[in-house]
């Protein structure tokens, strides 16, 4: 039985997208992918009011971790990586890993990397990039994008990194105005995608920083993707092009809808299933004021109640919800509400818990 997935991705994907994937294929060099590709990045940028540079990576998300460290951190420069969870982690091996110099901030799970915390950073060293995790889909923290993005404006030699992955397309995401130079999220989440495509949002001066950095590769060289993109409007590999499919066809629900209203819909699950949580006497894990509207992460740790028994009953049920993260397991619970899950939805998902744990 297929299990409806409230995982904070993969998310669930209706018939009708996974369908698209099944239409026949064109050449890459074809016009007819020159079309494709173009509607798909027409609509990210009409979605995200954007004026940037917009790409579509065959990849998951975690592939522009590793762009932002080859193309956007000079050979004698370094990154502040603000690290509160897992993803945000793994950004901060990513930028190490490449050799670049990576100062690792972190603060305890649960809580926020605040913009004042940054703003101290930021006054005291130069850097060539602070790195932010939006959305901390380990925790269930969001970061305030905007008000981050604001305090940069101040330090344009420094660049706004974001890893948008689970709330891209979720949450509100307003790139020009927000002041982010690279920001970037995966399909299977908010997009409600299989996964396979990594979407990216680039600023100017991102790209002018990477003109300037050497040995950036080549799957992941910036200046080239997009430049192949400005001559020939095509990708410079073969790309997913039956994901390509899926892609275009959700973005026109996803614009019909409006960003407005998905990401209204997102904060009332967000909001329903905090209050469904508290009025059951499990806590929140995330800190009030940084909850994440696309995940929620129950701290079950005042009623230890069993989420692997819980979720073999749901799976019974044709559901399943995930586990705490990492050392959280048990612990916590998280409930991804993201895509095109619904509070309809929802209910019945809360009530099937209600039932198998006798709330
Ligand atoms: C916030 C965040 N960043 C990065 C990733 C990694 O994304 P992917 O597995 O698509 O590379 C995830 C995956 O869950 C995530 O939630």
């Amino acid at each position: 039985m297929h299990k409806k997935l409230w995982i904070p991705g993969p998310t669930e994907v209706k018939e009708e997208v996974l369908k698209q994937q099944a239409k026949p294929l064109f050449g890459h060099r074809s016009k007819n992918f020159t079309e494709l590709y173009d509607s798909v990045l027409t609509q990210l940028r009409e979605f995200f009011k954007t004026e940037q540079h917009v790409l579509v990576l065959t990849a998951s998300g975690t592939l522009f971790m590793d762009i932002a460290a080859r193309n956007l951190v000079r050979p004698d420069g370094k990154a502040l990586c603000c690290v509160n969870g897992s993803f945000s982690s793994r950004m901060y091996d990513a930028i190490d890993g490449s050799g670049k110099e990576a100062e690792l901030f972190e603060v305890e799970w649960g809580k926020a990397v605040t913009v004042d915390m940054i703003k101290e950073k930021v006054e005291a060293t130069k850097y060539d990039i602070v790195t932010v995790c939006y959305n901390e889909t380990s925790t269930g923290v969001k970061a305030d994008l905007k008000a981050i993005g604001d305090l940069l404006k101040n330090y344009p030699e420094t660049l706004l990194v974001v890893d948008a992955v689970s709330s891209m397309g979720g949450d509100m995401l307003l790139p020009d105005e927000w002041g982010t130079d690279l920001v970037f999220a995966s399909t299977q989440k908010c997009f409600a995608l299989p996964p396979g495509l990594a979407v990216g949002i680039v600023s100017q001066a991102a790209l002018d920083r990477a003109k300037e950095v050497p040995d950036k590769g080549l799957y992941i060289n910036l200046e080239k993707i997009l430049g192949y993109y400005e001559k020939k409007k095509q990708t410079p590999s073969t790309p997913n092009i039956s994901l390509l499919f899926a892609l275009d066809y959700k973005l026109k629900e996803m614009l019909a809808e409006g960003a407005e209203n998905i990401y209204k819909r997102h904060k009332e699950m967000a909001d329903y299933t905090h209050e469904w949580a508290l009025k059951h006497g499990f806590g929140l894990f995330a800190e009030e004021g940084y909850r994440s509207v696309t995940v929620t992460t129950v701290d079950n740790r005042v009623k230890n109640l069993d989420v692997d028994a819980l979720n073999k009953a749901l799976g019974e049920k044709g559901l399943v919800i995930a586990n705490g993260y990492g050392p959280f397991k048990g612990k916590n619970f998280r409930i991804g509400h993201m895509g095109d899950h619904t509070v309809e939805g929802l209910k019945e998902l809360l009530s099937a818990i209600e039932e198998i744990w006798g709330l």
